[in-house]
């Protein structure tokens, strides 16, 4: 990663960071990148995941018990866990395009990080389970966060050459794992080849790899991973939503294919299309719910014009009748974290504003502005129990039943790209890797 690009976002960080903790009336951040959980009742670990606050200050993603130390106005201390450990990997001592910026203490042992912490004047980020006693400061004070959370949504240079770089790891993932469908793989196997081409394994991967032939793409988070080799003759559908890691961002793309032309393939290539004009609709100043709407417009349109149903776009929309087709939001934020922070937040300070009431499950009510960084992933399934419920509902009669049970084995569509919106353009992040 490039050197100069790392040195102008930790002083943009630094900035903000140094704003915020005036605000809120503290002089230092402890920020713990958090320690490895043991399964219940075994010795195992889970998976270690890191504190995202820890990951936003350096790209470290992998060694608990360490600590940055922020004071105000000065160069961050990290406190860098190197035990001497023959069961464990020990990352080496960071010397890399960031390393300068911190000043490094190595720990040997996790409470080797006391001497170096005091809780005057300080706020803690992160779990604080095993740490009772030590002098950390007040635990994630909520206006602290959230103000740390608002600031998450608009990105650095840094930050979109990471992203674009998980993007690019994550298309190579892709190409491979197509590739493995039409040669006729199970869902395991397609996973495998994803993980291979993309050269990361499964724990290092944002979220579970969703990967569901026929109808499991119906499954909005289907991460069963069936073993079986389907014949030829019944391969219908597959749709991947996979993503990557880079320094610590995340990429989350979705793609279908349809093993063969007809109907089904015009469906996917149509909903390609609709992808493309709402993401060219991702325009500053507007509010990120309207375009969910014109998304379920987009859905109604298809649904119409594949004969699924009877109604009008317009009125499918009016009547809530697109909804069982689409359930899930147009998109969110992208970063840090798959679903990153900050989606309903309502002001820098805080407060909380919710979707829309007919729209639950959509991550984002902001408005959308530059450097912020979203997904956009219409999709249109054919889900069996919210199918069911439809049937028994007062809009029965708008639904072509036939046309939905010849799509029910096909499961459905989604199509997900990643975004950044600059003043004047969008950019693909996502088609600009798969065209390369
Ligand atoms: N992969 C989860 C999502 O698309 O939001
Ligand atoms: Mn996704
Ligand atoms: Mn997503």
């Amino acid at each position: 990663m490039d050197k100069k690009l790392y040195a102008e976002h930790i002083a943009t960080l630094r900035s903000r960071y140094d704003e915020i903790l005036d605000q809120c009336g503290y002089d230092t951040l402890n920020v713990f990148s958090g320690s490895p959980k043991v399964q219940f009742l075994d010795d195992n670990y889970y998976p270690f995941k890191v504190n995202p606050q820890f990951k936003a200050l350096v790209p470290v993603t992998d060694n608990p018990h360490s600590w940055v130390i922020y004071r105000r106005g000065q160069k961050p201390k990290l406190l860098f866990y190197r035990p001497v450990d023959f069961w464990h990997y020990v990352p080496a001592a960071p010397q890399t395009f960031w390393s300068e910026h911190y000043d490094i203490e190595l720990l040997a042992k996790p409470a080797d990080a006391k001497q170096f912490l005091s809780a005057d004047g300080a706020a803690f980020l992160g779990e604080d389970a095993n740490l009772d006693g030590w002098p950390i400061g007040t635990p994630n004070p909520e206006e602290l966060l959230a103000r740390l959370h608002w600031n998450r949504a608009y990105k650095t240079p840094y930050e979109f050459a990471c992203l674009r770089e998980a993007n690019r790891i994550a298309v190579r993932g892709h190409r491979a794992a197509e590739e493995a469908f039409r040669s006729g793989a199970s869902e395991f196997e397609i996973n495998l080849a994803y993980l291979k081409a993309a050269g990361q394994g499964e724990n290092r991967m944002p979220y579970g790899n969703i990967i569901g032939l026929n109808e499991h793409a119906a499954i909005l988070h289907y991460t069963h991973l069936s073993g079986q080799r389907l014949p030829e003759a019944e391969l219908k559908t597959f749709l991947i939503d996979a993503g990557a890691d880079c320094n610590g961002y995340c990429a989350d793309i979705t793609r279908t294919y349809a093993f063969r032309s007809g109907e089904f393939a015009d469906l996917v290539a149509a909903m390609d299309e609709k992808e493309q004009e709402l993401v060219a609709g991702l325009k500053p100043g507007l509010p990120y719910p309207d375009l969910h709407r014109q998304c379920h417009l987009k859905v109604g349109e298809l649904l119409n014009r594949f004969g699924v149903i009877k109604a009008s776009a317009e009125s499918a929309v009016e009547s809530g009748l697109t909804r069982p087709f689409m359930p899930h939001g147009l998109g969110h934020f992208l970063g840090l974290q798959v679903h990153d922070v900050g989606g309903h937040q309502t002001g820098p300070q805080g407060g909380t504003t919710p979707p829309p009431p007919e729209y639950p499950f959509l991550r984002t009510s902001r408005t959308i502005e530059e450097d912020q960084v979203f997904t956009i992933e219409p999709g249109l399934y054919f889900i069996d129990s919210l199918l069911a419920d439809l049937k028994e509902s007062e809009l029965a009669g708008e639904v072509h039943w036939g046309k939905v049970d010849a799509f029910r084995p096909f499961g459905g569509v989604r199509i997900e790209d990643n975004v950044i919106v600059h003043a004047d353009r969008v950019e693909n992040m996502t088609r600009d890797c798969s065209a390369e």
